[in-house]
């Protein structure tokens, strides 16, 4: 079964932001000149997904616009002879079919991916990309779950990465059993354990191929952590009716929500742009011994 579509939920306050995020959306802030749901959508894009829905609140409309087309910049860009411009921009809107809902109230992750139900089809599953997490990969890592979930009676797989030991209270953990190097049967998902209760190290950004029962599931469940419908509550309840897998995929994530994983991201895609990398790497070292010590 092909899975075309995903829902990218854009919501969030994106409180950690502040106060940039007073208004602009998280999501439209860019890591050097491209924004970050860009990124998301283009790894959903590259996975094949066909359609995207993104889950939105009030004064999040610059996203939505800025994947669609903008006649009157790619007239100016058109006159003004900057066909290279225009080709980016142009490319920009045509990239994917796109639907929005809103989240009327910010009620948590779980609550913005049942806002997403009407777009799916009976029977079909779906992707759910988080769109303030960015992975680099060389598979995008949607596709690599896509696989996962092909190979495995088309089940809902969760995206999961190694995490210091010490770390483990910062994410969702899963635990299950081991069936090869990357996959796991997972039993259940444990929100922010100490490392003492941590089951594993296998931490869950957001990727995430899920079946259509995950809606039933989110109608039924009571408010969690936070007073949040969380989706981590969920895929614990999928998770003891139908086979659920996690699968460590291969890349490297940064948190673009947070400042910390922002400037990480921004730095990482500095050194990997051939035009930037040398003068990245010069003011890195000019201010590293301006201010080191
Ligand atoms: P986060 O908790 O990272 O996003 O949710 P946030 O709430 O915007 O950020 P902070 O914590 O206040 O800084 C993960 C993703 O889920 C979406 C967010 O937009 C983000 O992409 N989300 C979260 C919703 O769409 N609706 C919600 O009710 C909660």
């Amino acid at each position: 079964m092909k899975i075309t579509k995903a829902i990218i939920p854009v919501a969030g306050k994106g409180t950690r932001f502040l106060p940039a995020t007073k208004q602009l959306p998280k999501e439209m802030l860019p890591i050097l000149n491209v924004p970050m749901i860009h990124h998301v959508v283009k790894e959903a894009v590259d996975s094949g997904i066909e359609e995207i829905i993104f889950v939105t609140s009030s004064g999040k409309e610059s996203i939505e616009n800025y994947f669609d087309r903008n006649f009157e910049l790619e007239m100016f860009l058109e006159k003004a002879g900057k066909h290279d411009y225009l080709e980016m921009i142009k490319n920009i809107g045509q990239m994917v079919n796109i639907r929005t809902v809103r989240q009327k109230e910010q009620l948590g992750l779980g609550h913005a991916v049942l806002m997403g139900k009407t777009g799916i089809s009976d029977g079909e599953s779906f992707a759910v990309l988080l769109g303030d997490d960015l992975i680099v990969s060389e598979k995008p890592a949607t596709k690599q779950l896509m696989e996962v979930s092909a190979a495995r009676n088309n089940s809902s797989v969760i995206a999961v990465m190694e995490v210091p030991n010490e770390e483990t209270s910062k994410y969702g953990i899963v635990a299950g059993e081991k069936l090869d190097e990357k996959t796991l049967k997972m039993t259940k998902m444990v929100e922010k354990p100490d490392p003492e209760d941590a089951p594993t190290n296998l931490a869950t950004p957001g990727r995430y191929i899920l079946n259509k029962e995950i809606f039933d599931i989110l109608e039924e469940i009571p408010r969690g952590a936070g007073g949040e419908y969380q989706l981590t509550d969920a895929i614990n309840v999928l998770a003891t009716r139908k086979d659920v897998f996690s699968y460590t995929f291969d890349g490297e994530r940064f948190d673009t929500g947070s400042v910390k994983g922002y400037l990480n991201a921004t730095m990482e895609f500095a050194l990997r742009d051939p035009e930037l990398k040398s003068y990245a790497m010069d003011i890195m070292q000019e201010k590293l011994n301006r201010y080191k010590g």
